[in-house]
């Protein structure tokens, strides 16, 4: 007995760290802010798991390829795994570096399956619900596209390789100026950030193949309808206590038709919208 003691210390030991490590792991996958720019219920998607499994195993020590790595673990795992079919739009997630979008002490979060707290109180989407936003968009190689709540400026870059010229505006100045200075450094330079509200578009480059908005009205604000172009998609999270995703289709003839995609939950758009419903 006296022999099997240290043995039998060992196995405790053992199985007392796996049990600590399992609970940490679980921790860190379910953990984060459930804010805002997110599927409200993903297991409404069709053809989907509900919630796909998130790979944890360390990735190399190099930091770029560590990021390249995740970054293509959050393509197959979070948006190919789900819905999100659309090859250009799949390339540019591939190719834009989330993690220079988030803040330095989120790095390590940069690809995770959630939305993440920037500056001023405001949020980077979900990846998911940029992919979504993006495919519902049908964004054209020649397409002028308008990024409403350009936030800290990732939906505009995932846009940029996609259109010919994007236009975005943000409310809070500070968030536009930073986002702005942001993509420059990166090179996109096909974005143009202002600082502004974006309920009203923006008139002197309308109209556009597509409009992307990141900020819940509880009405689809009528400048924005009527800055599409016929043919044009408009895709806009509506509602104050129960949000939808909205797809605002213009027709050739110029009527309007509307489709409902999956609840979700965003900041709300402040501004003219919020003069318009107190
Ligand atoms: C979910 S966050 C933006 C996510 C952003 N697309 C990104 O990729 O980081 C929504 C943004 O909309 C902005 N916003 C709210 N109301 C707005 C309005 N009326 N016009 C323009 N931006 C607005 C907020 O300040 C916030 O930065």
């Amino acid at each position: 007995m006296t022999t099997l003691r240290p043995l039998l210390v060992g196995i405790v030991l053992a199985t007392l760290w796996v049990i600590a490590h399992t609970t940490w792991q679980l921790t860190r996958v379910r953990g984060g802010p459930q804010s805002t720019g997110v599927a409200a219920d993903q297991s409404q998607q069709a053809g989907g798991p509900s919630q796909p499994v998130e790979d944890t195993t360390d990735p190399p020590d190099d930091a770029d390829a560590a990021h390249t790595l995740r970054r293509q673990r959050m393509v197959s795992q979070q948006l190919e795994a789900r819905d999100i079919t659309d090859k250009r739009v799949l390339e540019a997630m591939l190719k834009v570096p989330r993690h220079h979008f988030v803040r330095d002490d989120l790095i390590d979060r940069a690809y995770h399956d959630m939305p993440l707290p920037i500056e001023h109180g405001q949020t980077i989407s979900q990846p998911y619900i940029v992919a979504l936003m993006t495919q519902l968009a049908q964004p054209a190689e020649t397409a002028v596209a308008l990024d409403v709540g350009t936030g800290s400026g990732y939906q505009a870059a995932v846009l940029s390789l996609l259109c010919k010229h994007v236009y975005s505006i943000e409310i809070i100045e500070g968030l536009a100026e930073t986002a702005r200075e942001r993509l420059e450094h990166q090179g996109y330079e096909n974005v143009t950030v202002r600082a502004g509200d974006g309920y009203g578009g923006w008139p002197e480059h309308a109209p556009f193949d597509l409009i992307i908005v990141a900020a819940a009205p509880e009405r689809v604000p009528q400048p924005l309808i009527d800055q599409l172009k016929p043919g044009g998609r408009l895709v806009i999270p509506v509602g104050r206590h129960y949000q939808s995703l909205v797809v605002v289709h213009k027709e050739q003839d110029g009527t309007v038709r509307r489709e409902q995609v999956i609840p979700v939950a965003f900041v709300p758009m402040t501004g003219q919208a919020q003069k318009d419903d107190p």
